[in-house]
């Protein structure tokens, strides 16, 4: 450490969003430590503070200006602290943004190699800072991002930047741009990185990871690449698009053993009204072909996925298409959601967001019972049997106990008995609820 570390200017990051924001986070850090800031764990010692920012559902974004507004105030306090807006929240609203008495600064995804330079203008002309361009080319491929959790388990790797599809309520086309691959060396690097420092565990990142293409090596090939760099070495990725999602990738899951056994699969809508009119170009068919295919190839794999209730139009048949198509495929967990109408996206332009929010909420707890009883079932299968987890640190309620993961995602409660955070732990299910199984270790 060097003596003048505590006269370095500070950095404190809120991180709102996906894994890719808290990837982006990390990255952010790495380039502003490159320009001599320190990092620090309270927003009241920094002298720099960034929200990482989400744009996805309307209620993310009213609780990003509720921190506004309480930064706000400690800007009182102390009238030399710079607040900056990230991500896509700041790429959506733009110079909107900066009206905010709180915000001196704006930077997009694609910016964040400027934010030196616009805290040195910020700093030397007093004029607040904008760079919401977005680009073809960034992909951060040679940064080392920092990690945000240095005694982590897990290390997340973006492989490619944007999204080329336009699924019509989403805004993140709009704000993280074209999608773009990362090259394979550097993700390969930075996979050795994570692994030299510890981590046990790499999360390849990105919106459509099927559409990773480098030269001649696409997702599949990159899969075994990362899969061989160390056998004891977990890998996972997120999101596969079902459309994309192909036989090859199933078969280089399958065959190596350090590729986690679970595939994340969001479906939206099990109507195929619903289906067209949200641009996902596939229908309720091909996505349970899909489903039988993974559990032909992986019968151990377990499944999850993303659905929206109350999307423009929906009707209480199609709403039933989707509770059945759960009850078909009878997915292991789910990420539920309200119909957030975005502003600029294709829905929002041509259909009107008409289900009464009462119905919307009301389908969405529909959707969640459902769920919640699919959970309870899915990890009841699990009792009596054993896996190995891999023990991310101690349990939420007691530091006598651990939690692990299965490689199918599964959280894992066992009694500590001299186990310790990143061992592999063989256990038994003894019980379990819908979102945990307990369990004791097997030595
Ligand atoms: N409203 C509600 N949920 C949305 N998602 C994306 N856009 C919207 C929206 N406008 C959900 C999708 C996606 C997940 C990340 O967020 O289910 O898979
Ligand atoms: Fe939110 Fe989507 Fe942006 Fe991630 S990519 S931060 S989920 S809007």
């Amino acid at each position: 450490m060097n003596n003048n570390f505590t006269l370095a200017p500070r950095v404190f990051i809120e991180t709102y969003g996906c894994q890719m924001n808290v990837n982006d986070s990390e990255v952010v850090l790495s380039i502003l430590r490159g320009a001599g800031y320190g990092m620090c764990d309270s927003a009241s010692d920094a002298s720099l503070i960034l929200i990482n920012t989400c744009a996805i559902r309307d209620n993310a974004e009213q609780r990003i200006l509720g921190r506004l507004d309480h930064y706000r105030l400690q800007k009182k306090g102390n009238p030399r602290l710079i607040v900056g807006v990230l991500g896509c929240m700041a790429e959506r609203l733009k110079d909107k943004l900066l009206e905010h008495p709180a915000v001196d600064l704006v930077a997009g995804p694609d910016a964040y190699r400027d934010l030196p330079r616009l805290i040195a203008s910020l700093t030397a002309s007093g004029q607040k800072q904008i760079n919401t361009l977005l680009s073809h080319e960034e992909t951060y491929g040679d940064i080392s991002p920092v990690r945000m959790d240095p005694d982590g388990v897990s290390a997340y790797i973006s492989i490619m930047r944007g999204c080329n599809n336009v699924c019509s309520y989403c805004v993140v086309p709009y704000t993280r741009g074209a999608e773009r691959s990362r090259d394979f060396e550097s993700i390969l690097r930075e996979g050795r990185e994570a692994i030299a420092a510890g981590y046990k565990e790499l999360i390849l990142l990105g919106q459509n990871v099927d559409s990773y293409r480098f030269g001649e090596v696409g997702f599949a090939q990159l899969m075994a690449m990362v899969a061989q760099l160390d056998p004891t070495v977990r890998v996972r990725f997120s999101t596969s698009h079902p459309k994309d999602i192909k036989d090859e990738l199933l078969l280089t899951m399958a065959a190596y053993p350090n590729i986690c056994k679970h595939i994340h699969l969001p479906v939206q809508s099990g109507s195929n009204a619903m289906l067209e009119k949200m641009r996902r170009r596939h229908s309720r068919e091909w996505y349970l072909e899909r489903i039988a295919r993974i559990r032909e190839i992986m019968p151990d794999c377990s499944i999850t996925t993303d659905v929206i209730a109350g999307f423009s139009g929906e009707t209480e048949a199609d709403f039933e298409d989707t509770l059945d198509l759960f009850r078909q495929v009878k997915f292991d967990a789910a990420f539920m959601f309200q119909y957030s109408e975005r502003p600029g996206t294709l829905a929002a332009r041509h259909y009107p967001d008409d289900v009464p929010p009462q119905v919307k909420t009301e389908r969405l707890n529909r959707i969640i019972a459902l769920q919640n009883e699919l959970s309870a079932e899915s990890n009841r299968r699990d009792v009596g049997r054993e896996f190995e987890v891999l023990v991310e640190g101690f349990s939420k309620r007691s530091t006598s106990d651990l939690m692990g993961r299965t490689s199918q995602n599964k959280a894992c409660v066992f009694p500590a008995a001299g186990h310790h955070k990143g061992e592999y732990v063989t256990v038994r299910v003894l019980d379990s609820t819908p979102a945990t199984l307990l369990c004791e270790a097997v030595d």
